[in-house]
Protein backbone atom coordinates (compact mmCIF):
# COMPACT_ATOMS: atom_id res chain seq x y z
CA UNK A 1 0.00 0.00 0.00
CA UNK A 2 1.51 3.29 -1.25
CA UNK A 3 1.88 5.72 2.04
CA UNK A 4 -0.15 9.18 2.06
CA UNK A 5 0.85 12.60 1.22
CA UNK A 6 0.47 13.50 4.62
CA UNK A 7 2.32 10.34 5.77
CA UNK A 8 5.06 11.50 3.87
CA UNK A 9 5.12 15.04 4.05
CA UNK A 10 4.95 14.66 7.91
CA UNK A 11 8.29 12.37 8.01
CA UNK A 12 10.36 15.15 5.31
CA UNK A 13 9.46 17.52 7.73
CA UNK A 14 10.49 15.73 11.39
CA UNK A 15 14.02 15.21 9.11
CA UNK A 16 14.19 19.02 8.58
CA UNK A 17 13.32 19.24 12.82
CA UNK A 18 16.12 16.71 13.46
CA UNK A 19 18.60 18.16 11.61
CA UNK A 20 18.65 21.59 11.09
CA UNK A 21 18.88 21.20 7.26
CA UNK A 22 16.64 21.69 4.22
CA UNK A 23 16.36 23.07 0.86
CA UNK A 24 13.46 24.91 0.20
CA UNK A 25 11.83 26.38 -2.09
CA UNK A 26 9.70 29.86 -1.56
CA UNK A 27 7.11 32.02 -2.76
CA UNK A 28 5.49 35.15 -2.30
CA UNK A 29 2.34 36.74 -3.15
CA UNK A 30 0.92 39.01 -1.18
CA UNK A 31 0.91 41.99 -2.91
CA UNK A 32 2.56 43.47 -5.44
CA UNK A 33 5.62 41.28 -6.31
CA UNK A 34 5.64 37.95 -7.72
CA UNK A 35 8.76 36.16 -6.02
CA UNK A 36 10.25 33.07 -5.46
CA UNK A 37 13.51 31.77 -3.85
CA UNK A 38 15.54 28.38 -3.01
CA UNK A 39 17.25 28.77 0.50
CA UNK A 40 19.42 26.70 2.17
CA UNK A 41 19.58 26.00 6.07
CA UNK A 42 18.12 29.15 6.63
CA UNK A 43 20.46 31.49 5.58
CA UNK A 44 22.06 30.42 2.34
CA UNK A 45 20.00 31.97 -0.43
CA UNK A 46 20.96 30.01 -3.45
CA UNK A 47 18.46 32.29 -5.84
CA UNK A 48 15.86 34.89 -5.54
CA UNK A 49 13.64 36.03 -8.15
CA UNK A 50 11.43 38.93 -8.30
CA UNK A 51 8.84 40.20 -10.70
CA UNK A 52 7.59 43.25 -10.23
CA UNK A 53 4.11 44.40 -11.14
CA UNK A 54 4.95 48.33 -9.99
CA UNK A 55 4.41 49.14 -14.26
CA UNK A 56 0.88 47.52 -14.05
CA UNK A 57 0.14 49.02 -10.77
CA UNK A 58 1.72 52.34 -11.67
CA UNK A 59 -0.88 53.95 -13.53
CA UNK A 60 -3.63 53.43 -11.43
CA UNK A 61 -1.82 55.13 -8.41
CA UNK A 62 -1.61 51.94 -6.33
CA UNK A 63 -2.14 48.25 -6.01
CA UNK A 64 -5.71 46.94 -7.87
CA UNK A 65 -5.65 43.76 -6.04
CA UNK A 66 -7.76 41.92 -8.87
CA UNK A 67 -4.95 42.57 -11.46
CA UNK A 68 -2.55 41.45 -8.45
CA UNK A 69 -4.00 38.30 -8.10
CA UNK A 70 -4.29 37.61 -12.27
CA UNK A 71 -0.51 38.52 -12.66
CA UNK A 72 0.69 36.20 -10.37
CA UNK A 73 -1.37 33.18 -11.58
CA UNK A 74 0.35 34.47 -15.33
CA UNK A 75 3.63 34.83 -14.00
CA UNK A 76 4.04 32.10 -10.95
CA UNK A 77 5.39 29.23 -12.99
CA UNK A 78 8.14 31.28 -14.53
CA UNK A 79 9.53 32.95 -11.41
CA UNK A 80 9.35 29.74 -9.97
CA UNK A 81 10.99 27.76 -12.53
CA UNK A 82 13.73 30.84 -13.50
CA UNK A 83 14.88 30.13 -9.44
CA UNK A 84 15.03 26.85 -9.74
CA UNK A 85 17.11 27.30 -12.85
CA UNK A 86 19.11 30.34 -10.85
CA UNK A 87 19.70 27.94 -7.78
CA UNK A 88 21.24 25.27 -10.74
CA UNK A 89 19.24 22.55 -8.49
CA UNK A 90 16.51 20.06 -9.97
CA UNK A 91 13.32 19.41 -8.53
CA UNK A 92 14.01 16.47 -6.26
CA UNK A 93 16.94 18.26 -4.40
CA UNK A 94 14.19 20.35 -2.04
CA UNK A 95 13.04 18.92 0.80
CA UNK A 96 10.38 21.89 1.69
CA UNK A 97 7.69 24.52 0.12
CA UNK A 98 7.46 27.79 2.23
CA UNK A 99 4.70 29.91 1.07
CA UNK A 100 3.50 33.45 2.97
CA UNK A 101 -0.03 32.41 3.47
CA UNK A 102 -0.64 35.51 6.00
CA UNK A 103 -1.66 38.99 5.87
CA UNK A 104 -1.72 40.34 2.40
CA UNK A 105 -4.43 40.77 -0.19
CA UNK A 106 -6.61 37.99 0.06
CA UNK A 107 -6.68 36.94 -3.71
CA UNK A 108 -3.04 37.90 -4.14
CA UNK A 109 -2.00 35.10 -1.41
CA UNK A 110 -4.44 32.39 -2.65
CA UNK A 111 -2.88 32.33 -5.76
CA UNK A 112 0.57 31.77 -4.17
CA UNK A 113 -0.56 29.68 -1.29
CA UNK A 114 -2.82 27.26 -4.24
CA UNK A 115 0.43 26.73 -6.18
CA UNK A 116 2.33 26.17 -3.16
CA UNK A 117 -0.29 23.22 -2.09
CA UNK A 118 0.17 22.00 -5.87
CA UNK A 119 3.97 21.92 -5.95
CA UNK A 120 3.88 20.11 -1.96
CA UNK A 121 1.23 17.56 -3.49
CA UNK A 122 3.51 16.90 -6.82
CA UNK A 123 6.41 16.54 -5.23
CA UNK A 124 5.63 14.66 -2.11
CA UNK A 125 7.15 18.21 0.31
CA UNK A 126 6.30 19.26 3.52
CA UNK A 127 4.72 22.77 3.41
CA UNK A 128 4.90 25.79 5.57
CA UNK A 129 2.54 28.49 5.65
CA UNK A 130 4.63 31.85 6.66
CA UNK A 131 3.88 35.10 8.57
CA UNK A 132 4.48 37.41 6.06
CA UNK A 133 6.01 39.91 9.13
CA UNK A 134 8.02 37.32 10.16
CA UNK A 135 9.43 36.89 6.88
CA UNK A 136 10.60 40.75 6.53
CA UNK A 137 12.49 40.36 10.20
CA UNK A 138 13.93 37.10 8.41
CA UNK A 139 15.72 39.19 5.89
CA UNK A 140 17.80 40.38 8.50
CA UNK A 141 19.00 36.57 9.33
CA UNK A 142 19.49 36.36 5.49
CA UNK A 143 22.04 39.70 5.42
CA UNK A 144 24.07 39.41 8.68
CA UNK A 145 25.03 35.65 9.71
CA UNK A 146 25.34 36.34 12.76
CA UNK A 147 22.43 38.28 13.90
CA UNK A 148 20.11 35.89 16.34
CA UNK A 149 17.49 36.49 19.23
CA UNK A 150 16.36 37.94 21.65
CA UNK A 151 16.71 41.53 19.80
CA UNK A 152 13.87 44.17 19.30
CA UNK A 153 12.61 44.45 15.63
CA UNK A 154 10.42 47.39 14.16
CA UNK A 155 8.89 46.48 10.69
CA UNK A 156 7.98 49.15 8.60
CA UNK A 157 5.99 48.81 5.43
CA UNK A 158 3.12 49.22 3.36
CA UNK A 159 0.71 47.88 5.62
CA UNK A 160 2.39 47.66 9.25
CA UNK A 161 4.12 49.74 11.20
CA UNK A 162 5.18 47.20 14.24
CA UNK A 163 7.58 46.80 16.91
CA UNK A 164 8.14 43.32 18.52
CA UNK A 165 9.84 42.21 21.04
CA UNK A 166 11.55 39.40 19.25
CA UNK A 167 12.30 36.44 22.15
CA UNK A 168 13.26 33.60 19.43
CA UNK A 169 12.80 32.12 16.12
CA UNK A 170 9.55 31.68 16.14
CA UNK A 171 8.34 33.78 19.59
CA UNK A 172 7.24 37.45 18.93
CA UNK A 173 5.96 39.97 21.76
CA UNK A 174 3.81 42.70 20.08
CA UNK A 175 5.36 46.08 21.91
CA UNK A 176 3.61 48.77 19.73
CA UNK A 177 1.88 49.33 16.22
CA UNK A 178 -0.05 51.71 14.18
CA UNK A 179 -3.31 52.88 15.66
CA UNK A 180 -3.79 54.07 11.88
CA UNK A 181 -1.71 54.45 9.00
CA UNK A 182 1.31 52.11 8.35
CA UNK A 183 4.41 54.08 7.84
CA UNK A 184 5.09 53.26 4.22
CA UNK A 185 1.14 53.81 3.53
CA UNK A 186 1.52 57.21 5.27
CA UNK A 187 4.35 57.93 2.55
CA UNK A 188 2.42 56.71 -0.33
CA UNK A 189 -0.84 58.80 0.63
CA UNK A 190 1.53 62.06 0.74
CA UNK A 191 3.32 61.52 -2.25
CA UNK A 192 0.07 60.76 -4.09
CA UNK A 193 -0.97 64.19 -3.00
CA UNK A 194 2.22 65.51 -4.73
CA UNK A 195 1.38 63.71 -7.90
CA UNK A 196 4.94 61.88 -7.53
CA UNK A 197 3.70 58.67 -8.51
CA UNK A 198 3.22 54.86 -6.77
CA UNK A 199 5.09 53.38 -4.83
CA UNK A 200 5.26 56.80 -3.32
CA UNK A 201 8.08 56.25 -0.43
CA UNK A 202 11.21 56.25 -2.54
CA UNK A 203 10.18 58.92 -4.67
CA UNK A 204 9.14 61.29 -1.72
CA UNK A 205 12.49 60.31 -0.69
CA UNK A 206 14.37 61.48 -3.77
CA UNK A 207 12.28 64.52 -3.38
CA UNK A 208 12.97 65.11 0.34
CA UNK A 209 16.70 65.51 -0.60
CA UNK A 210 16.36 68.48 -2.33
CA UNK A 211 14.17 70.03 0.64
CA UNK A 212 14.38 71.66 4.23
CA UNK A 213 12.95 69.21 7.00
CA UNK A 214 12.71 72.44 9.03
CA UNK A 215 10.63 74.27 7.01
CA UNK A 216 7.70 73.20 7.99
CA UNK A 217 6.40 71.96 11.20
CA UNK A 218 4.75 69.14 11.59
CA UNK A 219 3.67 66.75 14.62
CA UNK A 220 5.15 64.00 15.72
CA UNK A 221 2.81 60.98 15.49
CA UNK A 222 2.07 60.19 19.27
CA UNK A 223 4.25 61.90 20.85
CA UNK A 224 4.46 62.37 24.02
CA UNK A 225 2.70 59.23 25.19
CA UNK A 226 3.95 56.80 26.78
CA UNK A 227 3.09 53.87 24.93
CA UNK A 228 4.82 52.27 21.78
CA UNK A 229 2.17 52.57 19.46
CA UNK A 230 2.59 54.94 16.32
CA UNK A 231 -0.53 57.34 15.01
CA UNK A 232 0.45 58.81 11.34
CA UNK A 233 -2.81 59.86 10.54
CA UNK A 234 -2.70 63.20 12.26
CA UNK A 235 0.78 64.06 10.38
CA UNK A 236 -1.60 63.35 7.13
CA UNK A 237 -3.65 65.70 7.61
CA UNK A 238 -1.62 68.78 9.28
CA UNK A 239 0.38 67.83 5.90
CA UNK A 240 -2.07 68.69 3.44
CA UNK A 241 -3.80 71.20 6.13
CA UNK A 242 -0.85 73.19 5.02
CA UNK A 243 -0.83 72.54 1.38
CA UNK A 244 -4.79 73.74 1.56
CA UNK A 245 -3.49 77.16 3.85
CA UNK A 246 -0.98 77.96 1.36
CA UNK A 247 -2.94 77.40 -1.77
CA UNK A 248 -5.99 80.22 0.51
CA UNK A 249 -3.33 82.19 1.05
CA UNK A 250 -2.52 82.32 -2.72
CA UNK A 251 1.09 80.95 -2.13
CA UNK A 252 2.36 77.66 -3.42
CA UNK A 253 4.48 75.15 -0.75
CA UNK A 254 7.86 73.67 -1.66
CA UNK A 255 7.18 70.73 -2.51
CA UNK A 256 10.39 69.65 -1.46
CA UNK A 257 10.46 71.19 1.94
CA UNK A 258 6.95 69.77 2.69
CA UNK A 259 8.47 65.88 1.91
CA UNK A 260 11.32 66.51 3.85
CA UNK A 261 9.58 67.75 6.36
CA UNK A 262 6.90 64.66 6.26
CA UNK A 263 10.07 62.55 6.13
CA UNK A 264 11.88 64.09 9.47
CA UNK A 265 8.37 63.07 11.07
CA UNK A 266 7.49 60.07 10.12
CA UNK A 267 11.36 59.38 10.99
CA UNK A 268 11.48 60.80 14.06
CA UNK A 269 8.38 59.27 15.60
CA UNK A 270 9.65 55.64 14.13
CA UNK A 271 13.11 56.58 15.95
CA UNK A 272 11.67 58.04 19.71
CA UNK A 273 9.29 54.62 19.70
CA UNK A 274 11.98 52.14 18.61
CA UNK A 275 14.58 53.80 20.88
CA UNK A 276 12.66 53.48 24.43
CA UNK A 277 11.39 50.01 23.14
CA UNK A 278 14.89 49.08 22.69
CA UNK A 279 16.07 50.25 25.95
CA UNK A 280 13.61 48.90 27.62
CA UNK A 281 13.82 45.45 25.83
CA UNK A 282 17.04 44.93 24.65
CA UNK A 283 19.48 47.01 26.87
CA UNK A 284 23.05 46.68 25.30
CA UNK A 285 21.57 44.55 22.71
CA UNK A 286 20.59 44.61 19.02
CA UNK A 287 18.27 46.44 17.12
CA UNK A 288 16.33 45.29 14.18
CA UNK A 289 14.74 47.35 11.28
CA UNK A 290 12.71 45.28 8.66
CA UNK A 291 10.15 45.85 5.33
CA UNK A 292 9.68 48.54 2.72
CA UNK A 293 10.36 51.87 4.51
CA UNK A 294 13.69 50.24 5.94
CA UNK A 295 14.79 51.26 2.02
CA UNK A 296 14.85 54.68 3.38
CA UNK A 297 18.43 55.82 3.77
CA UNK A 298 17.06 58.48 6.63
CA UNK A 299 15.51 56.38 8.83
CA UNK A 300 18.47 54.07 8.48
CA UNK A 301 20.85 56.92 9.15
CA UNK A 302 18.83 58.21 12.14
CA UNK A 303 17.99 54.83 14.09
CA UNK A 304 22.24 53.54 13.61
CA UNK A 305 22.80 56.83 14.94
CA UNK A 306 20.15 56.49 18.13
CA UNK A 307 21.04 52.76 18.62
CA UNK A 308 24.44 53.75 18.81
CA UNK A 309 24.45 56.38 20.86
CA UNK A 310 22.14 54.68 23.39
CA UNK A 311 25.01 51.29 23.32
CA UNK A 312 22.68 48.95 20.83
CA UNK A 313 23.86 47.14 17.61
CA UNK A 314 21.61 48.40 14.59
CA UNK A 315 20.77 46.02 11.75
CA UNK A 316 18.82 46.47 8.57
CA UNK A 317 18.46 44.26 5.45
CA UNK A 318 20.90 45.18 2.48
CA UNK A 319 18.28 47.13 -0.16
CA UNK A 320 17.10 44.39 -2.40
CA UNK A 321 16.16 42.37 0.74
CA UNK A 322 14.08 45.20 2.42
CA UNK A 323 10.88 45.17 -0.11
CA UNK A 324 8.93 41.83 -0.94
CA UNK A 325 11.21 39.00 -1.98
CA UNK A 326 10.69 35.29 -1.32
CA UNK A 327 14.01 34.68 0.01
CA UNK A 328 13.32 35.87 3.36
CA UNK A 329 10.30 34.17 3.07
CA UNK A 330 12.33 31.00 2.81
CA UNK A 331 14.28 32.22 5.61
CA UNK A 332 11.24 32.03 8.17
CA UNK A 333 9.84 28.62 6.63
CA UNK A 334 13.17 27.13 7.50
CA UNK A 335 13.03 28.18 11.29
CA UNK A 336 9.28 27.15 11.26
CA UNK A 337 10.23 23.34 10.60
CA UNK A 338 12.97 23.37 12.68
CA UNK A 339 10.68 24.72 15.33
CA UNK A 340 8.24 21.90 14.86
CA UNK A 341 5.72 23.44 12.70
CA UNK A 342 4.08 22.38 9.61
CA UNK A 343 0.70 23.31 7.24
CA UNK A 344 -1.00 20.18 5.40
CA UNK A 345 -3.07 21.21 2.45
CA UNK A 346 -6.00 22.89 3.97
CA UNK A 347 -3.68 25.85 4.61
CA UNK A 348 -5.64 28.84 3.82
CA UNK A 349 -4.67 32.52 3.05
CA UNK A 350 -5.92 35.24 5.82
CA UNK A 351 -5.76 38.81 4.82
CA UNK A 352 -5.46 40.37 8.17
CA UNK A 353 -2.48 40.34 10.30
CA UNK A 354 -2.24 38.06 12.91
CA UNK A 355 -0.58 40.94 15.50
O1 LIG B 1 7.46 45.61 2.53
P1 LIG B 1 6.90 46.24 1.30
O2 LIG B 1 7.65 46.05 0.02
O3 LIG B 1 5.43 45.75 1.06
C1 LIG B 1 4.53 45.56 2.14
O4 LIG B 1 4.62 44.53 2.82
O5 LIG B 1 3.74 46.50 2.36
O6 LIG B 1 6.75 47.80 1.61
C2 LIG B 1 6.29 48.69 0.63
C3 LIG B 1 6.21 50.07 1.26
C4 LIG B 1 5.52 51.08 0.36
O7 LIG B 1 4.58 51.80 1.13
C5 LIG B 1 6.66 51.95 -0.12
O8 LIG B 1 6.27 53.27 -0.43
C6 LIG B 1 7.58 51.93 1.09
O9 LIG B 1 7.53 50.59 1.53
N1 LIG B 1 8.95 52.31 0.72
C7 LIG B 1 9.59 53.42 1.19
C8 LIG B 1 10.85 53.45 0.53
N2 LIG B 1 10.94 52.37 -0.28
C9 LIG B 1 9.77 51.68 -0.14
N3 LIG B 1 9.21 54.37 2.06
C10 LIG B 1 10.07 55.36 2.30
N4 LIG B 1 11.27 55.47 1.73
C11 LIG B 1 11.70 54.55 0.84
N5 LIG B 1 12.90 54.67 0.27
ZN1 LIG C 1 6.12 43.39 2.75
Amino acid sequence: MSMSYETIAAEKAALITQTGRATILAIETSCDETAAAVVRNGREVLSSAVYSQIPIHEQYGGVVPELASRNHTLKLRQVVTYALEQAKLPWDALDAIAVTSHPGLVGALLTGVNYAKGLAYALSLPLVGVDHIAGHIAANYICHPRLHPPFVALVASGSHSHLFHVLDYNRYALLGRTRDDAAGEAFDKIARILELGYPGGPKLEQLAKQGDPAAIVLPIGMHGDAGLDFSFSGLKTAAINALHMAKQRGTQLNYADLAASFQYSIVESLTQNALRAALQYAPGGSFVLAGGVAANQTLRERLREAMREAGLVFYAPEGKYTGDNAAMIGCAGHYALCAGERSTLALNAVARNAY
